[in-house]
């Protein structure tokens, strides 16, 4: 039986999860076999005990569970962020989670900021190299607070973790029938990552003739996906460039409200997350969007060997757009509870 380790974190990270337990609760009571504890780690603990996420606690969720899901960290009393990196880059980088998967699917025409675009047109899944590139936490700082002070942060590229990443969204694309993979760098001004990335990219894509291999700059890739969005099925890069494809990704969809993703290492312990924030001024009051946390629910269990509830999450997810049974931020009436029971209801 699956094992999830659910943590609700900071802010509206806790009100959203809420929701996507209850979410995980209708889909058990449907016949499948799931089981959760929740972790009360994030700023309140922090504060209170100076613990973050424990070494030893990390080792529990790698070898007793089976998932790892949580709303959202980042407080406004701890301003250096400790906490929040110490448990999210803490897991992303100790549990080896190298694919950031975020789909982006227009799941209603009237949620893309784009002029006459359709579902058909904005389709596409991200995979991030989430462990390397300019993220890894390379460099330092010399003669700090001096005229002279010099700041250098390294981006780290290493042929095994280049090749894993554009391998996944190669095998994506192929076990889903997709008809392209794109990969986006800078290439032509960041020459030796950029000559690993183009050389790793050609050559794993000799191996999967059926898909077209494609190729844009970072900078046209973003004017590319606001102008042509349709001619993407799958895009892969690097961990920084992931992170801004994937936040213009989430606008073309209907925005942070609604944008899910994994954080994963095929066949261990992944970790599911929406895609935004604790967003503190929102907490407590009922009004946050728990959609992207529903949806992410949808991709733990596809990762977990369920596909199909990725897809009925968002059927019932649309159903409730072309209603109008959304929240605030979505022009709707609903509060973050009513959403979760609406989702219920409709799994019911
Ligand atoms: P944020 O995503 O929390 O909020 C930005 C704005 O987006 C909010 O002010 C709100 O208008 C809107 N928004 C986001 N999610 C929403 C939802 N579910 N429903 C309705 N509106 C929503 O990003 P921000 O303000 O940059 O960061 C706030 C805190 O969250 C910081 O401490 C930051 O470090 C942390 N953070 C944590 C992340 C994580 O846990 N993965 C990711 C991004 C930020
Ligand atoms: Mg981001």
């Amino acid at each position: 039986m699956p094992r999830i380790a659910v943590i609700p974190g900071d802010g509206i990270g806790v009100d959203v999860t809420r929701e996507a337990v209850k979410v995980m609760a209708a889909i058990r009571d449907s016949g499948v076999p799931l089981e959760w504890d929740e972790f009360d780690y994030g700023a309140d603990k922090y504060l209170e005990t100076g613990i973050t996420l424990p070494d030893e606690e990390i080792a529990n969720f790698r070898d007793n569970y089976n998932a790892i899901y949580v709303g959202a960290v980042g407080d406004p009393r701890v301003p250096d962020m400790t906490h929040a990196r110490d448990i999210l880059l803490g897991m992303r980088f100790k549990l080896d989670l190298y694919i950031n998967y975020r789909p982006c699917h227009l799941l209603d025409e009237s949620l893309c900021p784009l002029k006459n675009k359709t579902p058909a047109d904005v389709s596409f899944t991200v995979f991030r190299e989430n462990t390397e590139g300019l993220y890894s936490g390379t460099g330092g700082i010399l003669k700090k607070g001096t005229p002279d002070e010099v700041a250098v942060q390294t981006s780290i590229n290493t042929r095994k973790g280049v090749e894993r990443i554009i391998r996944h969204a190669f095998e994506y694309a192929k076990t889903n029938s997709l008809k392209s993979v794109t990969m986006s760098d800078k290439s032509n001004a960041m020459r030796f990552e950029g000559d690993l990335w183009q050389r790793t990219f050609f050559e794993v894509a000799e191996e999967y003739p059926d898909i077209e291999a494609g190729h844009w700059y970072i900078d046209a890739l973003l004017m590319q996906m606001v102008k042509r969005p349709e001619q993407f099925d799958v895009i892969v890069s690097c961990n920084m460039f992931g992170d801004i494809i994937t936040d213009m990704g989430a606008q073309l969809c209907g925005g942070m409200g609604l944008a899910a993703s994994g954080n994963i290492h095929p066949s261990r312990t992944s970790l599911f997350e929406p895609v935004h924030g604790s967003a503190p001024k929102y907490a407590g009051q009922n009004i946050a969007n728990p959609l992207a946390a529903i949806l992410t629910v949808g991709i733990m269990l596809e990762t977990l060997g369920l596909p199909e509830w990725t897809p009925r999450l968002e059927n019932i997810v649309r159903d409730m757009i072309h209603n109008g049974s959304v929240p605030r931020d979505m022009g709707g009436p609903l509060g973050t509870a009513e959403v979760g029971d609406c989702v219920v209801k409709a799994l019911k």
